[in-house]
Parts: structure tokens; C-alpha cells; sequence
């Protein structure tokens, strides 16, 4: 899989060198390219952006260096030319913009998001990018507008990372065990079971017998009911959507 980011702050995803995603880097399951937005800014202080049309507070990202980054990416990945308002391709690289206005990350979402062949993440700042950037590449691949939450964070990039580490997880090859995908929170529609490892009692804690029993029926019955209860409590949206 192919991954842009565009971002003012490239720094900020020298963290993909550490960890799985490093791995998956190194393998070569994953290539990463980061884009500086201020590249595509032609004036003197590299301006990315400027003052809300309409008023209000705080400043919005001008459309013309998102354009000029975005272009390229396109063209570097070999996308057709823009004809505007033409129909959108179903293949081609997908553009997500994180936004707290967009659709809820979910794992079903990392889990279709970890079949495309291209990302492109665009991390706005400030009170957002001007819609047209939106609304032009609309016409020349998918755009999905995603959230991580109902919470608002300063920008994009913490917002992308976390979906790329989502995603990253899911792409066939990348986790050692399959199995550990299946098991945990949110595969089945439910949070994950708890685990206890060695020692069998620490600060006179006891794992629970079942688990110590070797009889795999129990066992599996135990974590489903303890799936339900854990779901119940913490997050009945979960059950009674
Ligand atoms: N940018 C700012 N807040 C965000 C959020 N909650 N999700 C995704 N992107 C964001």
C-alpha cells in the first residue's frame, strides 16, 4: 500500500519509522511519502492561510498550495488528468481528510481502508481547508471526510497516524499472528475479554481458575460472557445501537 501525507508538520510522522509500521516500511508492504504543504506555497513566508470570507475567528488553509502538493501526488502515482465533474473513479488512490466533521473511524472502516492500494492524507490545521480543495479532487478521486471521535484536536496528523496505525495493522502480512486479529475489541462487535499471564497469583491476585483449567469449551465460553459483560457496562451503544 501506497501512503501520502500532507501536513505542515512532516516531523510529526517520523514515527512511522518505529515499531510494526517501521517493519511493514522495511518490507516493503508499506511505502510512506510525506509531503510539506509549504512546499506548494510560492510566496515569501510561505503562507498556507488566511482569513475566514465570512468572518469569524481563526484562519483557514488557502486552497492553491493543497492544489499544487495534491497535483503532484497524482501525477506521481500515475492518476488520470482532472476533467472536472466527470464521474469518479471506483479504483485509484482514496483522499481522506481528517476532520471532527466527518464520518466515525471505525474498525470496519480500517479493515475496507486496508485493501486500497493508495491513502493520501490531507492534515489540515486551523479551522479546516477552504471546502473547494474538497469539492475540486472530489471530481478527480474518492474523498472521505473522517473522524476520529467527538473530540477536537488541533489538526490531521495525530488524527491520521492513529488511522494509519489502525489500517497498517489490518494489511494481509503485517501482524505475526493472525489469530490476535480476530480476538480482540471491536473484531466481533464487542470489546475484548480480559487477559492474565504468569504468575498464576501476584499481590495475592488470582487468574481466574477457568483459564487454568485447560478445557478449551469452558474457556471460550467464559471469554464470550466476559466480552458481553465488559460490553455491557462500558459501552451498551455497542449492543443496542
Ligand atoms: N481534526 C481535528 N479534530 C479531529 C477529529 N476528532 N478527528 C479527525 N480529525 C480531526
Amino acid at each position: 500500500m501506497r501512503i501520502d501525507i500532507v501536513t505542515i508538520f512532516p516531523e510529526f510522522f517520523d514515527i512511522l519509522d518505529v515499531s510494526l509500521l517501521g517493519k511493514a516500511r522495511m518490507s516493503g508492504l508499506i511505502e510512506t511519502h510525506i509531503h510539506d504543504l509549504r512546499d506548494g506555497a510560492h510566496d515569501k513566508h510561505r503562507t498556507v492561510d488566511d482569513t475566514p470570507y465570512g468572518g469569524g475567528a481563526g484562519m483557514v488553509m488557502k486552497p492553491e498550495p493543497w492544489g499544487f502538493v495534491l497535483d503532484g501526488i497524482l501525477n506521481d502515482s500515475g492518476s488520470p488528468t482532472p476533467v472536472l465533474h466527470d464521474e469518479v473513479p471506483s479504483g485509484g488512490p482514496l483522499l481522506i481528510v481528517p476532520s471532527p466533521a466527518g464520518e466515525q473511524f471505525t474498525q470496519g472502516m480500517a479493515r475496507d481502508l486496508a485493501h486500497e492500494d493508495q491513502l493520501i492524507f490531507a492534515c489540515g490545521r486551523y479551522e479546516g481547508i477552504d471546502q473547494r480543495v474538497v469539492d475540486y479532487y472530489s471530481s478527480r478521486m474518492r474523498v472521505r471526510l473522517v473522524s476520529l471521535g467527538d473530540y477536537v484536536l488541533n489538526g490531521g496528523e495525530v488524527a491520521s497516524l492513529a488511522m494509519i496505525e489502525a489500517v497498517g495493522r489490518l494489511i494481509p502480512g503485517m501482524v505475526g499472528n493472525p489469530e490476535s486479529l480476530v480476538e480482540e475489541s471491536h473484531e466481533n462487535g464487542l470489546l475484548e475479554y480480559p487477559s492474565y499471564t504468569k504468575p498464576s497469583v501476584w499481590r495475592e491476585l488470582e487468574v481466574p481458575p477457568v483459564l487454568l483449567s485447560g478445557n478449551h469449551g469452558a474457556i471460550s465460553t467464559w471469554r464470550h460472557e466476559q466480552q458481553i459483560e465488559r460490553t455491557r457496562r462500558v459501552r451498551p451503544d455497542l449492543l443496542f445501537p
